[in-house]
């Protein structure tokens, strides 16, 4: 058990969204994923490589006014497979979800072959099948197997 006294604290929040149970260190990309910089003026919390009794270390994202889409779940599951969702209202946590790996990544990631189709200037959306060991692009073959959070497409 972690000693409360020596946890590392970020304050509640009254209503958005709670991604806990973080990768440790995969925080940043998380936000790259939400399309959050700052520039919004949403309230953003972060806490990274805190201490958790599951995971050693975790990361914890805190968004204000803001729940996710689908599509931002799953890429989130990739970077960070035990996360927690966990959406606020009046203070009160009303839903709680574990992420799930889904099947297939549209849109949202880019394919580090520059000479993939999803890389020239046609019309195409990217395509990543999930496999056991990264995600392969479903229009040239490579896959992705480390660092995801590289390959985000941006928003
Ligand atoms: N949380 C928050 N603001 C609130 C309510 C909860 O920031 N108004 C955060 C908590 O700090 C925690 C997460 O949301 O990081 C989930 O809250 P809760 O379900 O109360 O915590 P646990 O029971 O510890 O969650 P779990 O069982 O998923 O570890
Ligand atoms: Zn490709």
């Amino acid at each position: 058990m972690s000693d409360p006294e020596r946890e590392l604290r970020v304050s509640k929040i009254r209503d958005g969204t709670v991604i806990d149970h973080i990768t440790g260190g995969q925080a940043l990309n998380v936000l790259a994923i939400l399309g959050i910089d700052g520039d919004e003026g949403v309230g953003v919390s972060i806490g990274m490589n805190v201490p958790s009794d599951k995971l050693g270390t975790k990361d914890v994202v805190k968004v204000e006014d803001r729940e996710l889409s689908q599509g931002e779940v799953d890429v989130l599951s990739l970077l960070a497979p035990e996360a927690t969702v966990n959406i606020v209202r009046e203070f009160e946590v009303v839903d709680k979800k574990r992420v799930e790996r889904p099947a297939r990544v549209v849109g949202l990631l880019t394919c580090p072959n520059h000479n993939c189709i999803t890389n020239a200037d046609e019309p195409v959306e990217s395509a990543f099948g999930v496999v056991d060991d990264g995600v392969r692009c479903e229009f040239c073959g490579e896959i992705v197997r480390e660092d995801i959070g590289d390959h985000l497409a941006v928003h």
